[in-house]
C-alpha cells in the first residue's frame, strides 16, 4: 500500500479546530491554557528567567555553540552478530564529545539529530541512550537542545519521547520544546533567544530549531525505508515562523538575526554542492535532502525553507541553517539558488552510523557568535569551523554579506 502523504480530512479540520483555539486563547488570554510552560505575549518560547537561565553572550561579547550530529546511540543494540558493536560505538562517541567540549569550551550544544539509531533499540530502555549521549554536556554544565532525526523515528522510539524525556530529566539545562508538527513523529520545532546582557529585554539572537520528521501519518510503523519521507511539516510550520517572528517584531521592535537547524538539509544544498568551498564533500554531488517521497521530489520542504527566508526580510540576517544527515558533508555554501541562504553541514560526531574517508576523523561544527560581528555595518557575520577528535580545528571562515558573494 502506498503511504499516505496528506492527513485525513477528519484530521485537517481536527487540526485547523486546535490551531484555531491555540490562537485564541493567545490572543485573549496572551497564554494557551494547555501549555506546560508560562507563555507571554503569545510567544511560545521560555521567557521565565526564574525557570530557565537566560543565556547570555560572555564578557568578552562571544557566544560560541558546538553543533553534534548524527551520534547514532545503540546501534545494532542486541544484534549478536554484533554484540560488542553499539557499546563500543556509544563510549567512543562520549569521548569525542568530551574532548571537543573541552577543547571548544561551548556556551551551547545542539545535537542536531540521529541521536539513536531508532530501528536497534528497545522500547522499555531506549531512553537510556540519551543519559549516556547527554552526559558530557551535563557534567561539563554546559545549556543545550536538541533537532530529532530521521533515526530518531521507528517503532520503540519516537520524537516527542526523546524530547518529553529530555525535558523531564535535564530540564534545567534543556532548552528543547515540541512547539507545534505532528506529533509524535514531527513536533521538535521552538527557537531559543540568547541576550547580549542579562539586562536586556530583546535578544541578540535567536536560535531557530525544526523537525524534518520522517514519519508518514495514518500509515503505522515502519514507514518503509522506500517512502523516503521526510521534511519539515508544512502545514504548520511555516505559518509558526510567520506567526512567532510577527510577534518578535512586534515585541521588540525589529527582529534580531538567525541561527537555523535542522537535521536533514534542505533540498536546495543539491544546487550548492559542486561550488568550490572547503570542508568534506563525501556525500556529494547529491547530499541526501528533505521533501523526497519514494524517492521522488515533491517540493514540500519549499513552504519552510520560505518561512525561514522571511526571517532575512530581504537582508542577510539569517547567518546559516546548519544540517547533518550526510555525515560525510561538513561544507557551507550559498548563491543565488538558494536565495543566498547560507547552508552547512555538521559532519559527523558519533562512531554510530556509517563512516566516509574524511569522516572517520569525527567532527562538528562550531559558530562563535561574536556582538560586534553582529552589529557589522554590512549585515551580521558568524565565525564558523570544524573541530575534530583528533584535537585540531579547519576549515576556519566567515559567514556573512561577503561569503561567496559572487555566486549571488
Ligand atoms: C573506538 O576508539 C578507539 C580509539 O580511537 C578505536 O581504536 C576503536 O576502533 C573504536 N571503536 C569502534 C567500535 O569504532
Ligand atoms: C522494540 O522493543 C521491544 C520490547 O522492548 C522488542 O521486543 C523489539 O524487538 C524491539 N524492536 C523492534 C524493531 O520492534
Ligand atoms: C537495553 O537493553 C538491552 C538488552 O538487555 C541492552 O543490551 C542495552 O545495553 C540496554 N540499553 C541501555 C541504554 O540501557
Ligand atoms: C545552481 O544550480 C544548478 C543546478 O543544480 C547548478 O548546476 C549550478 O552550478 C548552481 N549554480 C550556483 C552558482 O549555485
Ligand atoms: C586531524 O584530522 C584531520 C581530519 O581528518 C586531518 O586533516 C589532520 O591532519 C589530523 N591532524 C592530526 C594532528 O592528526
Amino acid at each position: 500500500m502506498p503511504p499516505v502523504l496528506y492527513p485525513s480530512a477528519a484530521g485537517l479540520l481536527w487540526s485547523c479546530y486546535e490551531r484555531t483555539m491555540h490562537f485564541l486563547t493567545v490572543l485573549l488570554f496572551g497564554t494557551a491554557l494547555s501549555s506546560p510552560l508560562p507563555r507571554q505575549n503569545g510567544l511560545l518560547g521560555v521567557l521565565d528567567w526564574s525557570l530557565k537561565r537566560k543565556l547570555t553572550f560572555n564578557t568578552d561579547g562571544e557566544f560560541k555553540v558546538v553543533s553534534f550530529s548524527d551520534m547514532h546511540f545503540g546501534e545494532r543494540n542486541g544484534d549478536g552478530t554484533f554484540a560488542s558493536w553499539g557499546p563500543e560505538q556509544d563510549t567512543n562517541t562520549t569521548i569525542v564529545h568530551s574532548i571537543i567540549l573541552d577543547q571548544e569550551k561551548p556556551d551551547y550544544v545542539v545535537f542536531n539529530g540521529d541521536l539513536m539509531t531508532g530501528e536497534n533499540v528497545f522500547a522499555f530502555n531506549a531512553t537510556g541512550y540519551l543519559d549516556q549521549m547527554y552526559g558530557p554536556t551535563i557534567q561539563r554544565g554546559i545549556p543545550f537542545s536538541s533537532t530529532h532525526g530521521n533515526h530518531d523515528n521507528s517503532n520503540n522510539i519516537t520524537h516527542l519521547e526523546e524530547i518529553e524525556y529530555e525535558i523531564a530529566h535535564y530540564g534545567g539545562l534543556s532548552y528543547t520544546r515540541a512547539d507545534v508538527g505532528p506529533r509524535p513523529y514531527g513536533c521538535g520545532n521552538y527557537w531559543v533567544l540568547v541576550y547580549a546582557r542579562e539586562e536586556d529585554s530583546a535578544p541578540a539572537v535567536v536560535m531557530w530549531f525544526f523537525d524534518s520528521t520522517s514519519f508518514v501519518p495514518d500509515v503505522p510503523a515502519p514507514v518503509p525505508a522506500e517512502a523516503n519521507y521526510y521534511w519539515i511539516d508544512e502545514n504548520t510550520v511555516p505559518q509558526y515562523v510567520e506567526t512567532q517572528s510577527g510577534l518578535m517584531k512586534a515585541v521588540w521592535g525589529s527582529l534580531p538575526p538567525s541561527l537555523v537547524f535542522v537535521h536533514i538539509p534542505f533540498q536546495h544544498s543539491d544546487d550548492l554542492c559542486t561550488l568550490p568551498t572547503v570542508g568534506d564533500h563525501d556525500d556529494d554531488p547529491d547530499p541526501a535532502t528533505q521533501g523526497f517521497l519514494n524517492n521522488a521530489y515533491t517540493g514540500l520542504d519549499l513552504p519552510a525553507f520560505q518561512a525561514i527566508i522571511g526571517l532575512a526580510e530581504g537582508k542577510n540576517e539569517v547567518l546559516a541553517v546548519t544540517s547533518g544527515h550526510d555525515h560525510g558533508d561538513s561544507w557551507c555554501a550559498r548563491s543565488y539558488n538558494a536565495s543566498g541562504l547560507a547552508l552547512c553541514f555538521d559532519g559527523h560526531s558519533g562512531y554510530g552510523g556509517y563512516v566516509t574517508p574524511h569522516s572517520e576523523v569525527r567532527n562538528r561544527r562550531v559558530f562563535n557568535l561574536r556582538l560586534e560581528d553582529l552589529s557589522a555595518v554590512n549585515g551580521p557575520m558568524v565565525e564558523t569551523w570544524n573541530s575534530y577528535e583528533n584535537k585540531t580545528t579547519n576549515d576556519y571562515f566567515v559567514l556573512g554579506p561577503d561569503f561567496m558573494k559572487e555566486y549571488l
